[in-house]
């Protein structure tokens, strides 16, 4: 089963942003269909990955003098600590805690900061570079 399909994406015409996005796309599908041998190995790539990818958004909104800069900024970190948090329960072996949180939590909380905040962000970069 597919986790999230590539057309929910919204691709948001900032090169940099759509590539990280496909791929963490690619690495929740993957957590979906992997065996519990390869879940906490795969799940250790996502803070791993999120965290450029956050540092690489957190540029770019200083760059562009984003007016939600600070929101935007408090978001990830406060999904960056969570996702740590449930590592360490995994790497405890809550396998099944983890599988819950990616597809419980994780993806939605992904669709809707693209839908918002990542959206915001890359409206104004667009404004911003006519
Ligand atoms: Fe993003
Ligand atoms: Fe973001």
């Amino acid at each position: 089963m597919t986790l999230i399909e590539e057309k929910q994406i919204v691709e948001l015409g900032v090169e940099k942003m759509d590539h990280d996005h496909s791929n963490f796309v690619n690495l929740v599908n993957q957590l979906e269909t992997c065996d519990d041998d390869n879940f906490p190995a795969l799940f250790e790539l996502l803070p791993i990955r999120m965290e450029k990818h956050f540092a690489m958004e957190n540029q770019l909104m200083e760059e562009f003098n984003f007016p939600a800069i600070l929101i935007h900024q408090e978001e990830h970190s406060r999904i960056l600590e969570e996702i740590k948090q449930v590592k360490a329960k995994i790497d405890d072996g809550a396998i099944d805690e983890g599988r819950t949180f990616v597809k419980e939590s994780l993806i939605q909380w992904f669709l809707n900061h693209l839908n918002t905040m990542d959206s915001c962000l890359a409206a104004d970069i667009a404004h911003k570079t006519q």
